[in-house]
């Protein structure tokens, strides 16, 4: 019970690597609002398993700052307080980039760098009462190694580590620990395209040393060991877990 008594909010908590933490943060003893964009029975779902009374569903377009408040104040209201924020919400729309078009630049910075900023903007304000928190984002192998064809995926996965190295300065004095975790290639909804393509699949494999495709449970018990006191020493960096993929990065 490493997380009891911890009230979390995990942004796009009802699929991917957002629900393995959100039910990992739940076996742990956390309350958490799991934040979902789309679908409410999945996320419903995921709060029945973690069981009642401990999580609650609330629908929020992290990429609006009016959504986000409402989302942090929910939380607030149902459980008092707010510990642990996981920025996961996150969208990629791989296109080459002679054809991004403006639409697409903006909505995927829109999730990807505008929605962490402006969560954890609405939920420092709320740890600063207590003057601890934790900040955990989402980030991606793709902070730092190159992605062909995901320019405007990799430009937010880049800008989030230096929100992340910014933050972690800016809010130590309260106590607040910001950090990132790089996943690699993880199986969820995000790398569909990659992973219903055997040539890509193949491709990818040959990349990662430990020659497999991560599950979200890999990613999860991170996330509870960043959430937990026992990481209280832990702030401005990102814990690459990619089954090696980084180390032909060579700038690491
Ligand atoms: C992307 C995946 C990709 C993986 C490894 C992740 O950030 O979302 O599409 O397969 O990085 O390259």
């Amino acid at each position: 019970m490493q997380l009891a008594g911890k009230v979390a909010l995990v942004t796009g908590g009802s699929l991917g690597i957002g629900e393995a933490i959100a039910r990992a943060f739940g076996r742990e003893g956390a309350h958490i609002t799991v934040d979902y964009f789309h679908h409410r029975e999945p996320a419903e779902h995921v709060c029945r398993e973690i069981g009642h009374g401990r999580a609650i569903a609330v629908q929020a377009d992290v990429s609006k700052v009016a959504d986000i408040e409402r989302l942090v104040q929910t939380t607030v209201e149902k459980f008092g307080r707010l510990d642990i924020l996981v920025n996961n919400a996150g969208i990629e729309m791989p296109t080459p980039f002679l054809e991004v078009t403006e639409e697409q630049w903006d909505q995927q910075l829109a999730v990807d760098l505008k929605g962490p900023f402006f969560v954890a903007q609405a939920a420092a304000r709320q740890m600063i009462k207590h003057k601890k928190g934790k900040i955990i984002n989402i980030s991606s192998v793709h902070e730092d190694l190159p992605m062909p064809g995901n320019a405007a995926y990799c430009a937010a996965k880049g800008g989030l580590r230096m929100l992340i190295r910014t933050l972690a300065d800016e809010l130590a004095p309260h106590h607040i620990n910001v950090v990132g975790i790089g996943p690699g290639a993880i199986a969820t909804p995000i790398n569909k395209h990659t992973l219903e393509d055997p040539q890509k699949v193949q491709a990818l494999l040959s990349t990662i040393p430990l020659g497999r495709i991560g599950k979200p449970e890999d990613v999860a018990g991170l996330a509870v060991w960043l959430a937990s006191d026992a990481a209280d020493y832990v702030t401005g960096t990102t814990f690459f877990i990619d089954g090696g993929l980084m180390v032909h990065a060579g700038s690491l």
